[in-house]
């Protein structure tokens, strides 16, 4: 049978040592083992992105390109100088923020009826799988997705956003506005997806999302100090640990596909563990809803590479998307 409940009140269960089996991911590759690396994700300070000393901006260019490159996530680090020194004002926020969506989510499940969209497109949904229609097993999480953008506000909101996406068409070798022309994130899809991962008597078995990458173009991360996010690198699976005064970004398939594969949308999961309650809010940043998004013909002709994804639209990519079983592979990866 489907789900009654909330993870939240299942995992509140007295005596609860053992996790339902349809919370059980048994094979691989779920939970193919993480390693150790000494190499740290890249950081990039967003101050140095904004600087208005132009050899300062060009070398953050540059090391943004490399991360997109080699890692397809980075660390984005904020601090701000006011009143004669530097002031952690992001981290407050961010806790804030956090502490917003943990009261939502930990709402009584009578007071959270009505939020119960399971389509991609609905504005607001709730649940606790990947992908509702198709998965046989579910997560160990509830979630909140609530849209943004373009019914609420501009997505030039937040400015890290526009930066990063300006910076990126730059370290492609493109107009630094051109992201921002052809795909038209100005009328884009922005997202809010607020994660509550309870603790787990089983995490060896459970798994909070399963390996996937993100579609759309960019997506913007804020955590608890909770670790559980896992990306691959270099064939493995890495911790990445949260860091203050900090979000995480990471390129999505969008992207990938506009630069015919040079940046990669890269698989992660998230996992639990039996003590603490983890919060995560992702904030994905996509293109239009009918944008068309192909590989970029300057991209294809500079590289002298022919166009290794098809052309398609946005929102038929998203309904696709849902309907597909991944299997923890990257969607890019099974229509391939
Ligand atoms: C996500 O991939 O959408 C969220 C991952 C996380 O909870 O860290
Ligand atoms: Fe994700």
């Amino acid at each position: 049978p489907r789900k009654l409940t909330t993870v939240k009140a299942l995992s509140e269960s007295p005596g609860l040592s053992s996790i339902p089996s349809i919370y059980t991911f048994l094979k691989q590759p779920y939970h193919e083992p993480v390693s150790d690396t000494e190499e740290p994700i890249p950081t990039i300070d967003f101050s140095l992105l904004t600087s208005s000393l132009p050899d300062e901006r060009s070398k953050t260019i540059r090391e943004l390109g490399k991360a997109c490159r080699d890692w397809g996530f980075f660390m984005v680090y904020i601090c701000f100088f006011f009143h004669r020194c530097y002031h952690g004002v992001p981290e407050r926020m961010m806790k804030a923020i956090i502490e917003a969506c943990r009261e939502f989510l930990e709402l009584p499940e009578e007071e959270k009826r009505g939020i119960s969209g399971k389509h991609v497109l609905d504005p607001i949904r709730s649940g606790t799988s990947f992908n509702e229609s198709v998965d046989e097993i579910l997560c160990w999480r509830d979630y909140v997705k609530i849209f943004q953008h373009p019914e609420f506000h501009s997505p030039n909101k937040p400015p890290s956003f526009r930066e990063i996406i300006r910076g990126i068409s730059e370290s492609l070798g493109l107009e630094k506005d051109y992201i921002y022309e052809t795909l038209n994130p100005e009328n884009g899809l922005q997202l809010i997806a607020a994660n509550l991962y309870p603790p787990c008597p089983q995490p060896e078995l459970a798994m909070g999302l399963p390996p996937h990458s993100d579609h759309g173009l960019l997506t913007l991360l804020i955590q608890n100090q909770i670790g559980g996010l896992q990306v691959q690198h270099k064939g493995k699976w890495v911790n990445i640990d949260p860091i203050p005064n900090s979000f995480l970004a990471n390129i999505g398939d969008h992207i990938e596909i506009l630069s015919n594969g040079k940046y990669k949308s890269v698989l992660h999961r998230a996992v639990v563990n039996n003590r603490d309650v983890r919060i995560s809010i992702a904030v994905p940043h996509g293109p239009a809803l009918d944008a068309i998004v192909s590989p970029d013909s300057k991209l294809v002709e500079n590289v002298g590479n022919p166009p290794a994804y098809g052309a398609m639209k946005y929102k038929e990519y998203l309904e696709f998307q849902q309907g597909t079983m991944l299997n923890g592979k990257s969607f890019l990866e099974c229509i391939r």
